[in-house]
């Protein structure tokens, strides 16, 4: 899957057209207000581009999870009201992403204006990916423009069957993501480095495969370590850890060594006897976990090593916190870690891209995530690009071109 499949708007004709932009608009909300509008800002220069053409742009997107009816808490209204705010400029809303209200609305459009309609998943087809709700969709649109890396990884109608059914092109928030994926792993200037992290090695035991055959040196955190050390017969107390996959865990550290990958697992830990803000906690070297500790975070000797082995990488791929970031004592190595990336970042050693749910609040948190090369606005898409596979979404449009 390559950019060179991928047809960008820059040359394209809008003027008085229809553009349908499937955008990501699933963005947190709390008490009926956008409470983390990054997704949304990443898209206003997409939006304002067509805008400025002359295009009537018609913004499609899913909301939450409300499995294919009708959910007042997941409408599309406040986010349409801050998209609005963001952009300068009105945006109409439709109470229906398909039918007599979206058709009013997008009849109802100048050359220049912009609407958002009603959650996409209110209709089942949608998850279905059903031709026929496609085609309702690609009756309101001259032209279809996907910009919603961060749902490609999903086989749905305003994502996959539209492609078939409109002239079809990728916006530039979906290149930019992808251009930025394929400088980590398509492409890299080596040696390259992941950090790789989260709770559970079940999730990203595919990114893992994936990525012992890519990178040079993978640095494996969080409580996903835990099943490694357990792997290698290590003692890890109470630490949470999933014993049925060491031998998946073996299975990738054996991988890792047939492709001359390095793995890197923490030498040192910081336990405590439970996961609280005031539970007593320590350093200790890996080997002496207590019988009735946890590990929840990795300790200062590793970080200096990781970031030791980092300084020597011209690449770096971040996925996924090294301890239990969200309470304080045990944030300490995902930060450290994080601003050492971040100054390698600034100093032009270093190319850094991040992704992947939590690892975008824990960047936050650390105060770094603009530092880095690149913060991906993907969760599921980012990881299952990191496990090399193709997204339904690209595929769609590359074959459209
Ligand atoms: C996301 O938030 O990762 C995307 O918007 C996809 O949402 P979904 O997991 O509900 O398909
Ligand atoms: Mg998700």
């Amino acid at each position: 899957m390559t950019l060179a499949n991928l047809k960008s708007t820059a040359d394209l004709d809008v003027r008085g057209k229809r553009v349908l932009v499937r955008a990501d608009l699933n963005v947190p909300v709390l008490d009926g207000q956008v409470s983390d509008a990054t997704r949304l800002e990443r898209l206003l220069p997409g939006l304002r581009g067509l805008a400025e053409r002359g295009a009537r742009v018609i913004v499609i997107s899913h909301f939450g999870r409300p499995r294919g009816g009708r959910d007042p808490s997941l409408s599309l209204k406040p986010v349409a009201a801050k998209l609005a705010q963001l952009l300068g400029r009105p945006v109409a809303f439709a109470e229906d992403c398909v039918g007599e209200p979206a058709e009013r609305t997008v009849a109802s459009l100048l050359p220049g204006q912009v609407a958002v309609l009603e959650n996409l998943r209110f209709h089942g087809g949608e998850e279905k990916n059903d031709p026929a709700f496609a085609a309702r969709l690609a009756a309101l649109g001259d032209v279809f423009v996907n910009d919603a890396f961060s749902a490609a990884h999903r086989a749905h109608a305003s994502t996959e069957a539209v492609a078939r059914l409109l002239p079809s092109y990728a916006g530039p928030l979906l290149l930019e993501e992808i251009k930025a994926l394929a400088s980590v792993l398509e492409n890299p200037v080596r040696p390259t480095a992941a950090v790789i992290g989260g709770a559970k090695v079940s999730t990203k035991i595919p990114v893992l495969k994936n990525l012992v055959a890519k990178v040079d040196k993978l640095i494996i955190g969080g409580g996903m370590a835990n099943t490694f050390l357990l792997a290698q017969g290590v003692e890890i107390g109470k630490s949470l850890a999933e014993p049925d996959l060491a031998q998946t865990a073996r299975e990738i550290l054996h991988a890792a060594k047939e492709r001359h990958c390095e793995v890197l697992l923490p030498h040192d830990v910081v336990v405590a006897p439970r996961l609280a803000a005031t539970a007593p906690w320590r350093i200790v070297p890996t080997l002496e976990t207590p019988a009735d500790a946890l590990i929840l975070d990795v300790g200062p000797k590793s970080v200096a090593h990781y970031t030791a082995v980092i300084e020597h990488a011209k690449t770096l791929l971040w996925n996924g916190p090294l301890g239990a970031f969200e309470c304080e004592p045990f944030a300490q190595g995902t930060f450290a870690l994080a601003r050492a990336v971040a100054e390698l970042t600034r100093a032009g050693r270093l190319l850094s891209v991040a992704g992947g749910g939590d690892t975008v609040a824990a960047l936050n948190a650390a105060g770094v995530a603009d530092a880095f090369s690149y913060v991906s606005s993907a969760g599921g898409a980012f990881l299952e690009w990191l496990e090399g596979r193709d997204l339904p979404g690209i595929v769609a449009l590359a074959a459209a071109a």
